[in-house]
């Protein structure tokens, strides 16, 4: 399929009696995407079949439509990773360590690729330090700049925030977003912390159980999950409560400041659209702000894992 970049089919893992990955069908476009789960629901699995680290107990994996297994090489070639457990050598320099990486990933323009990454992940002052002698925080950097460097078709970032300050994490989403728009760079990232998440991410999948149990764009998926909750001003917020009250299709009205949440029972959105213009015409009142409350990432992964015995 056109933008395709990886593909799952019926993809199982299995670790002696545990099955980390069951039947797993993904598919991920060009782009920003989000791969979330709870603890143990087979990202990282995931993540180490495609890049050829772990061979499949049956199933497919392609990444630019190659084998993950037998063709691992030549995706290697063109993907970077962090992975969730990054190694990183200790007793080297950052700019030695960055100069190693690129020779094995085999790079043409070294130093320019070098001084890029340095300053895209603000490494620059740091450079000759040694890696051991590094907070956590500035690892991790040290970690994301060799995923990105050579601009690899695809970077694969499992985990990448987990040790980043706030000010650090904002300007790692800065760069995501920069390089896939201006380098053309596409993102698979794992992570647990989806306010930040949906944020960047265009599509998003979320794994349940060793499984895919909700995948596509995020725009989509809003929809797809919106409660029917909508967010009311009027005129008279009184008089409009108990007028809606009386329609047998809301559940719900709170006072909310000076809005109303009204929460409208399912399958009747549209009608609830149309009675409420007529209230607000035949009661002359005037409606400031009409707004659906569609959910966020955090109610989507709730909502999607739900039924799965999880929490
Ligand atoms: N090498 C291994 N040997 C045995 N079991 C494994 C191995 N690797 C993973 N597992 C198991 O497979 C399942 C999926 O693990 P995985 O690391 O892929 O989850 P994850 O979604 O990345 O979790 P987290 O959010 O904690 O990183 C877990 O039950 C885990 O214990
Ligand atoms: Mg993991």
């Amino acid at each position: 399929m056109e933008g395709e970049i990886i593909l799952t089919e019926h993809l199982s893992k299995r670790f002696g009696k545990i099955i980390a990955i069951r039947n797993l069908d993904i598919r991920v476009m060009k782009g920003i995407t989000g791969l979330i789960g709870p603890n143990g629901s087979g990202k990282t699995t995931t993540i180490n079949i495609l890049i050829g680290l772990i061979k499949p107990s049956s199933g497919k994996a392609y990444v630019f439509s190659l084998d993950s297994w037998k063709e691992s090489d030549k995706i290697r070639r063109r993907i970077g990773v962090l992975h969730e457990d990054q190694f990183l050598p200790g007793s080297f320099t950052i700019l030695r360590y960055l100069q190693h990486i690129a020779r094995l990933k085999r790079l043409r323009e070294v130093r320019s690729e070098i001084k890029w990454v340095l300053s895209e992940f603000q490494l620059r002052d740091y450079m000759e330090r040694r890696i051991a002698s590094l907070s956590a925080g500035l690892r991790q950097r040290v970690a994301l700049a060799q995923s990105v460097l050579g601009r690899p078709e695809l970077v694969i970032l499992d985990e990448p925030t987990s040790n980043l300050d706030p000010i650090a994490r904002m300007s790692l989403l800065e760069s995501i977003r920069r390089l896939n728009k201006e380098e053309s760079i596409n993102f698979l990232i794992s992570s647990h912390i989806l306010p930040e998440l949906e944020k960047v991410c265009k599509d998003v999948i979320i794994m349940y159980n060793g499984t895919a149990v909700e995948q596509g764009p995020y725009n989509k998926l809003k929809e797809k999950y919106f409660q029917g909750v909508y967010k009311i001003i009027s005129s008279n917020n009184m008089l409009l409560t108990k007028e809606l009250r009386e329609l047998g299709i809301v559940e719900k009205v709170d006072a909310l400041d000076d809005s109303l949440l009204v929460k409208v029972k399912s399958g009747y959105y549209n009608e609830f659209i149309n009675s409420l213009y007529e209230i607000i015409k035949s009661k002359n009142l005037k409606l400031l702000l009409f707004e659906p409350l569609h959910p966020n990432l955090e109610d989507i992964f709730k909502e999607a894992i739900k039924g799965g015995n999880y929490g």
